[in-house]
């Protein structure tokens, strides 16, 4: 079957990808990568190390979510927060992306995925900011998966950003206080014209959100789990949409 081509799954799990309903596939997954620095210091490995590792599990993650056909893929990358770490940390975190980015381009554009980032980017490097570019601009017609890269990415900043923008459009007159509403408000996020997550992935045994998509998630379904990042695999990723697609959403209404 089409649907089931070239999955990260192997041949003994695939009666869970079997259990997969198509017709309810999560629209948009979020997915805090955390668990790095645990997974690298278990192993007497340098932080670094853990992070590259966790750039394995990420090619999988994608594939197997382009596969599924999930329409919205974002991944927490760095945070607003995530600069308090050590100089050397940030710049191996920032020379893995711009690894990642240059290695990755020609095949993720080739299976039609699009890549996209949220947060404030400009305050990133500049190598950094060339390759987030091209792989933008290489990647912007295509209408397969798109991949958000939350990078310098806060839920608080990008809410007071909002707020700023809106604040200036109602004191130049362009719009009255009574216009704004939640679809307006949304449309002033990093996220403009991106459906709010159906499910946020948690692995490292956190359970906590971390300053992520904290408009976005209000009505998020949400799976934790102990796993550090750079185990995550495919077939993780289909035991959380199983469990997902057991769940109720009820969104305030009875049952
Ligand atoms: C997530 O792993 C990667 C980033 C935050 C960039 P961590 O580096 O936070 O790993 P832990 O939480 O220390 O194990
Ligand atoms: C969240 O993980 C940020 C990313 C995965 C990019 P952190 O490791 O920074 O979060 P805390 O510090 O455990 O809350
Ligand atoms: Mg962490």
């Amino acid at each position: 079957m089409g649907f089931f081509k070239n999955l990260f799954i192997k041949e003994d799990r695939r009666t869970d990808l079997e259990k997969i309903d198509p017709e309810k596939i999560p629209k948009h997954i979020a997915i805090i990568m955390d668990g790095n620095g645990r997974w690298a210091k278990k192993r007497s490995l340098p932080r670094s190390a853990g992070h590259k590792a966790g750039v394995e599990a990420l090619r999988e993650v994608i594939k197997t979510c382009s596969n599924l056909n999930v329409q919205y893929l974002t991944l927490y990358a760095f945070s607003t927060e995530n600069w308090k770490r050590p100089e050397e940390e940030v710049s191996a975190l920032m020379n893995l992306l711009v690894y990642y980015l240059r290695n990755e381009i020609q095949e993720l554009n080739e299976n039609n995925v699009r890549i996209n980032t949220l947060g404030d980017i400009n305050k990133l490097p500049n190598t950094a900011l060339i390759e987030i570019e091209a792989a933008q601009k290489l990647t912007r017609n295509n209408t397969g998966l798109t991949v958000n890269i939350a990078l310098n990415y806060g839920g608080r900043l990008e809410i007071i950003n909002a707020v700023k923008s809106i604040c200036i459009k109602v004191i130049n007159k362009e719009i009255e206080v009574d216009q704004i509403d939640e679809r307006y408000f949304s449309d002033h996020l990093y996220t403009k014209n991106v459906p709010d997550p159906d499910l946020v992935i948690r692995p490292s045994g956190e359970l906590r959100i971390s300053n992520f998509l904290l408009w976005q998630i209000a009505y998020s379904e949400f799976w934790f789990s102990k796993i550090f990042w750079p185990d995550f695999n495919g077939e993780y990723l289909v035991e959380a949409i199983l469990d997902y697609q057991g769940r109720d959403r009820r969104y305030g209404g009875a049952k």
